[in-house]
Order: structure tokens, then C-alpha cells, then sequence
């Protein structure tokens, strides 16, 4: 049996890949660390906190003392670092926090990690660990900075290399708004506080793995949507202020590109490079599903509108009239500072090595999650009005 020590899991991707991992053997025991932020939210994972394969443990990575006292009482095999601040807008607010959490949380880990697993050194003088141990650090395409937007419109993606196009072109539409996309090998160069942090975080990451050779990997992937997603981020804000009728705010004119990622998929994505990534690899995630932010809100207006036809039922959780689901809800407002314009990554690696492939095609991917939202509001209310922080005091403090 394999024990994960996942941080950061009553967040967005974090929850979601604990629900998969659950799914998917029966044969695991998942530790949870997570110090409930306003991201975080223990009703996002109440179903998995009750079962006898998973603990949660209420705490800062940052903590030291608490991070190995988890070591000492749990034989942890893998440790998956989701814990991070993670919105771009609150980091050019407040900055100071993603450095603490997202690089010295992450060193924290590395080394109660490297006390843990260390097992002697070699002739060389470097560490040695117990097999089958490893850190996976869980990063972002936001540490590559913007890619160039080379077309107005989206075109058809002409893949080249053979292999690639086996694994991934009968599976996605393929569309690309420029040349160029993000590799492994493009030189990192980020451009907000947030992106800055994860970067610097990744580079502690690599340092370990060559100074001390800490069995690592990382992943970098592309912008995520799914359940659970907090509602401050694009998708959800935008369903929940359609269905409340309220403007839909847009940055700048709306065409900044980003590469949808929907959230089961890369939750795949980390469990094949925890179990068959090589060692000290980076793994991009994502790829070929661009898309421009006002597309992205037009298509969740004219998915809900065509449910609530369809489906009246669903009317329910209106809190406007149908006939105000429209563009007309569109407003645009100033452009975030230092707004990236594109982000796209190149799957190769991964798809080759490891058989990856971003299975969920976009127009499918949006509708699971719209339906996902419509069905779960009560989840909605709760995150946005804070009674989770209730359900926490009743669940953890009696
Ligand atoms: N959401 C995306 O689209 C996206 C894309 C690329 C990479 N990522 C990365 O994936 C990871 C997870 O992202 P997410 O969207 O699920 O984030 P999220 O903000 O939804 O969740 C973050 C979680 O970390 C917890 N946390 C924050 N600070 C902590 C600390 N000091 N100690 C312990 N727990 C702490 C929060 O309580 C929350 O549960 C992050 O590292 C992020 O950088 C996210």
C-alpha cells in the first residue's frame, strides 16, 4: 500500500485529484495537509474526509515541526505539493504571502522530505534514499511568461510529430492561436508575483534534485476548470453571476488566450508521473485546447441558456429571467496589470513517455462543469458566504 502526503487538497485541483486517486485504488492511504485558506474548503472534501483511507491534518507547509510529526506517525511514499496562493489578481494585491507559502512552503517540505527518505550517502558524499519515494511539486505554465498570439482567430493545429499525433489528434479538436508553445526546454521567465513565486519554487525544486538528489519531478500545467473551482476564477464567476444576472467582467478587450485543461485530466496526469515519471523530469500538462477569454464566456452563456431551454428544471436556480441570459451581460473592465497574452503548451513529453493525452475536448469538458455548478449551488453558497469555516469548527472542534 502507498501513502500520499497531499497538501493543498481541500482546494480546487488538489480535492479533485484526491477524489480520482480514491476512485481509482482501493489500496491507498492519503494524508491531507491544508490550512483551510479562503481557497480551501472542507466541503469540498467532506465525502473523503470520512473515509478510513484518508486523514486530515489542519496546517501550514510551512510548519516544520507539524510536516514531520506527519513523517514520523505515516510511512509517506509520495508527497504531491498542490498548497500554493494561487490567484494571479490577489498576488499583484498582496505579494509577500505567495513568497512565504509558495517558496519557503515548498522548501519546508523538501527538506523534512529529504530527513525522511534519506537513507545514507554515497562515495560521492551525496544522499542516498529509500526506493520508490518522491516529491512532486505541482506548477503552472505561468512560470514560462506569454507566448506571442499570431492569429485573430483560431486555426487548425498541423501537428508534425508522428508519435504525438497518434496519442492526441483522433481524440481533441486541435486548434492553436500562434506558432509557438511552451516545452520543457523553453528558459522560464515569469512575469507576475504569482508566476514569479511558482518559478522560484521550481527552482528550489531543481536545486534539491541536483545538490542533494532528491528524487522529484514537476509538473507545469495549463489553466484548469472543473467542479469545485473557487468562484473568483473566471468559469465559475462568470456561471455564477449569469445565473444571478449580474455583468460578467472581462479583462482588457478579452482576447487573451489561455490552454483549458479540464481538471480529471490533469489529476490523471499527476498520478502517471508520480508512478512512471523519470526522475528528476519536468512534465508539461495540457495542450491544444486555446481558447480566448471572451470565447470562453460567450460559450458558457450560450450553454446555460440552451440547458435552461432545454431543461427547465433547471430555472430553479435563476436569479434573473431567462431572457437576460445574453451577451448583453458582457462588460469589459481594465486589463490586469502585466496581463499575459497567450499561453499554449506542447504535450509531447508527456504524451510520448508516459501515454498521456488531454482526453476532455472543451465543448464537452464546459458542459460537465456548467451541469456541475447548476447541480450543485448549495456547494456555491456555501464557499462564497463562508460557512464551510462553520462546518470546519463543527466537524474538528468539539
Ligand atoms: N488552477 C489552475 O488553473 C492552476 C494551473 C496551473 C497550476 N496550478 C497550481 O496547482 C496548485 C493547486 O491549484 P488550485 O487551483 O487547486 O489552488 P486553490 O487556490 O484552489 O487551492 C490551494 C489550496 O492550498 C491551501 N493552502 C494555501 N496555503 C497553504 C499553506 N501555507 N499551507 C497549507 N495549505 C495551504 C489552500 O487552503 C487551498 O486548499 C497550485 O500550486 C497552483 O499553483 C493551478
Amino acid at each position: 500500500m502507498k501513502t500520499y502526503l497531499v497538501t493543498g487538497a481541500a482546494g480546487f485541483i488538489g480535492a479533485n485529484f484526491v477524489k480520482y486517486m480514491l476512485k481509482k485504488y482501493q489500496d491507498i492511504k492519503i494524508v491531507i495537509l491544508d490550512s483551510l485558506t479562503y481557497a480551501g474548503n472542507l466541503g469540498t472534501i467532506k465525502e473523503e474526509i470520512n473515509d478510513d483511507r484518508v486523514e486530515f491534518v489542519k496546517g501550514d507547509i510551512k510548519n516544520r515541526e507539524l510536516v514531520e510529526n506527519i513523517f514520523y506517525r505515516h510511512n509517506v511514499d509520495y508527497l504531491v505539493n498542490f498548497a500554493a496562493e494561487s490567484h494571479v489578481d490577489r498576488s499583484i494585491e498582496n505579494p509577500q504571502i505567495f513568497l512565504e507559502t509558495n517558496i519557503l512552503g515548498t522548501q519546508n517540505l523538501l527538506d523534512v522530505a529529504k530527513v525522511h527518505w534519506m537513507l545514507g550517502k554515497d562515495e560521492g558524499g551525496y544522499l542516498i534514499y529509500k526506493d520508490g519515494v518522491k516529491y512532486l511539486q505541482v506548477s503552472t505554465d505561468e512560470v514560462y511568461g506569454s507566448l506571442s498570439k499570431d492569429y485573430e482567430e483560431a486555426i487548425d493545429l498541423l501537428l508534425e510529430d508522428e508519435e504525438v499525433k497518434q496519442v492526441v489528434k483522433d481524440r481533441v479538436n486541435l486548434k492553436t492561436y500562434g506558432d509557438n508553445f511552451f516545452t520543457e526546454e523553453t528558459p522560464i521567465d515569469p512575469r507576475s508575483p504569482y508566476s514569479s513565486s511558482k518559478a522560484s519554487a521550481d527552482m528550489i525544486v531543481m536545486a534539491y534534485a541536483e545538490t542533494y538528489k532528491m528524487p522529484i519531478n514537476i509538473t507545469r500545467c495549463s489553466n484548469n476548470y472543473g467542479p469545485y473551482h473557487f468562484p473568483e476564477k473566471l468559469i465559475p464567476l462568470i456561471i455564477k453571476n449569469i445565473l444571478s444576472g449580474k455583468k460578467l467582467p472581462v479583462y482588457g478587450d478579452g482576447k487573451n488566450v489561455r490552454d483549458w485543461l479540464y481538471v480529471e485530466d490533469h489529476a490523471k496526469a499527476i498520478d502517471m508521473v508520480v508512478n512512471n515519471g523519470r526522475l528528476g523530469e519536468v512534465y508539461n500538462v495540457g495542450g491544444f485546447n486555446e481558447e480566448q477569454n471572451i470565447n470562453i464566456v460567450k460559450l458558457t452563456i450560450d450553454t446555460i441558456a440552451k440547458i435552461m431551454k432545454e431543461e427547465p428544471e433547471y430555472q430553479k436556480v435563476l436569479k434573473t429571467d431567462l431572457s437576460n441570459i445574453n451577451y448583453d451581460l458582457i462588460t469589459f473592465v481594465k486589463d490586469r496589470l502585466g496581463h499575459d497574452m497567450r499561453y499554449a503548451i506542447d504535450p509531447t513529453k508527456i504524451a510520448t513517455e508516459l501515454g498521456w493525452y488531454p482526453e476532455t475536448n472543451f465543448e464537452v469538458g464546459i458542459e460537465k462543469t456548467i451541469r456541475w455548478y447548476l447541480d450543485n449551488q448549495d456547494w456555491v453558497e456555501e464557499v462564497a458566504s463562508g460557512d464551510y469555516q462553520k462546518y470546519y469548527k463543527q466537524m474538528y472542534e468539539n
